[in-house]
């Protein structure tokens, strides 16, 4: 007994020694990712968690001779937590590159990969404003401007003229909402009323009834990931799915995480979205189905983000042959292009923001499930925010 505790010990002491001398000749990139594993969000974790194990599956972990580290950190979708988890990478675990997550955490993530000077890729948020608060921010997600925008083009061009908006109420719907109302305006359309619904535990429906009431021809809805389920709910107790008004927004509404439960209530609503889980390419169909494989769920637009935060580390490591300051990185990433379960993708190099098509899509079933298929594409997108603040 005695011998196998000594010998155990001693195996410790080896094991050790091995990960000190590998982490000593920088034979390690350490990639930590800050995500709500629990609390409001935790879905999103869920999605992006799951996605970048998923490329590191596929794709092995070693790139450009260098051993890939994932570690992943529970912020519990409160922001101080997520500053203090970045501190900690990058002191106590000495991490070379972070992921950041939703928008309150990536804007309290900045000053800390500022200072540090450390690569982020910034997976959920889809707030304009994020990819400006640290030159290291390099962004593979979406902006709600970038559906927002197209969603209200397509709909005055289609008859649209009078619309009522809802908007979780918190930074990436106030984008939703600012540049569905610009674009709406000059297609000649009025937006009578915006109804703002807090962020945390949300009920529609005095929402929605206020919404009907009103009598627009078009709702315009920006919920984000999580929250569709929830709302397609009611928004059919309320009848408002046959009240002949059509409701339309940015692709968060109709998020394939969601869409297998919700049944007959958004058959037909059309969404301007950067990801839908039918997009008929050979990537995504090897995607969806390698993802359904390995968590049992669909795949989603928050999903891809991860998936693609993974590739573009992997690119830019190859690129940089494995070095990681944060110069170096950042500078490669910048122009990088390439194709993407969702389409071709690039990193634009003046915003350091993601540039990508947009699809207007139409819940349909097939196959007894509702999908969002494609059915136009406006391509290679840029956010219009910063478009517009470069003018
Ligand atoms: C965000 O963090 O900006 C965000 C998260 C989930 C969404 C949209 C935006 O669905």
């Amino acid at each position: 007994m005695r011998s196998r505790i000594f010998l155990t010990a001693l195996l410790a002491v080896a094991v050790s020694g091995i990960h000190v001398r590998s982490a000593a000749a920088q034979e390690t990139v350490k990639i930590g990712i800050v995500i709500p594993m629990t609390g409001t969000s935790a879905a999103v974790g869920r999605e992006i968690s799951d996605a970048a194990k998923l490329y590191v599956a596929q794709h092995g972990n070693t790139v450009a001779g260098k051993k890939i580290e994932l570690i992943i950190k529970d912020d519990q979708s409160v922001p101080d937590n997520a500053k203090r988890l970045a501190q900690e990478l990058i002191v106590n675990d000495k991490v070379n590159l972070l992921g950041a997550g939703l928008t309150p955490s990536a804007m309290s993530m900045a000053p800390i990969a500022t200072e540090g000077k450390v690569p982020t890729v910034v997976m959920v948020s889809g707030t304009s404003v994020v990819t400006d608060r640290s030159p290291y921010y390099v962004r593979t997600s979406f902006t709600l401007g970038q559906q927002s925008g197209i969603m209200a083009d397509w709909a005055t061009k289609n008859g649209s003229k009078k619309a009522v908006s809802i908007l979780s109420d918190w930074a990436p719907g106030a984008e939703a909402g600012k540049v569905f109302e610009a674009n709406f305006t000059k297609g000649g359309g009025q937006v009578l009323e915006t109804l703002k619904v807090p962020l945390a535990n949300p009920d529609f429906s005095p929402f929605l009834q206020r919404a009907k009431d009103l009598q627009p021809d078009t709702l315009f809805v920006f919920v984000p990931a999580g929250q569709a389920g929830t709302f397609a709910r009611q928004f059919s107790e309320r009848g408002l799915d046959k009240s002949g008004i059509k409701l339309i927004g940015p692709g968060d509404i109709v998020d394939d995480d969601d869409l297998p439960t919700t049944g007959d209530a958004l058959i037909g609503v059309v969404t301007a979205g950067m990801y839908s889980a039918a997009h008929p390419s050979q990537l995504n169909k090897d995607y969806v189905a390698a993802y359904k494989k390995a968590t049992g769920h669909r795949a989603n637009f928050i999903s891809v983000g991860g998936y693609d935060g993974m590739n573009i580390i992997y690119r830019a490591l190859q690129q940089t042959n494995g070095k990681t300051d944060a110069d170096t990185v950042v500078g490669v990433m910048k122009g990088m292009q390439w194709e993407s379960p969702r389409g071709p993708i690039s990193i634009d190099p003046r915003t350091r923001d993601i540039v990508q098509n947009v699809y207007i899509r139409k819940v349909q079933k097939v196959n007894g499930e509702p999908w969002a298929i494609e059915f136009e594409t406006f391509p290679a997108v840029k956010d219009p925010l910063k478009e517009a603040a470069a003018r």
